[in-house]
């Protein structure tokens, strides 16, 4: 079982970023979250990939066809606005699923579309960092069905 577990832009400036939204810890600590779990889930392998730009997301996204047993993701600013992303996930069709550090259905209105949500099959927001431990959860249940 390999995941790989996306992030897009702003994220790798968490600890930075309006910590009383995203919270205090670093991006550093995102990704030793992400590894830890996925070592402790029965991951073979867990990436960590973060980028602020679109075209190098689809990319990553496009790469992991036939290498990648699963997906976790967190399109950021552009689950709002990217049909490009949701096309990606729906062509390689890998298991994904969305994951947001804040509760983005309690936020803005412009957050209340997310179009990468539409390719994956559970969502997880508003539970911090720690949800992305939760996230790899439910893909690990997926992939074990
Ligand atoms: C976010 C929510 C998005 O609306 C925002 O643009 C982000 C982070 C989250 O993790 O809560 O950059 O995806």
């Amino acid at each position: 079982m390999r995941a790989l577990v996306i992030n897009g832009p702003n994220l790798n400036m968490l600890g930075i970023r309006e910590p009383g939204i995203y919270g205090t810890e670093s991006y550093e600590t995102l990704v030793r979250i992400c590894q830890d779990a996925g070592r402790a889930l029965g991951f073979s392998k867990v990436e960590v990939f973060q980028s602020n730009h679109e075209g190098a997301i689809i990319d990553k996204i496009q790469d992991a066809y036939g290498t990648v047993d699963g997906i976790v993701i967190n399109p950021a600013a552009y689950t709002h606005t990217s049909i490009g992303i949701l096309d990606a996930l729906k062509a390689v069709a890998i298991p994904a699923v969305e994951v947001h550090i804040s509760d983005v259905d309690a936020r803005e209105e412009f957050r209340q579309v997310s179009y990468a949500g539409m390719a994956c099959f559970a969502r997880v927001t508003g539970e911090g960092l720690l949800g992305y431990r939760h996230a790899l959860e439910l893909l690990r249940d997926r992939l074990q069905d």
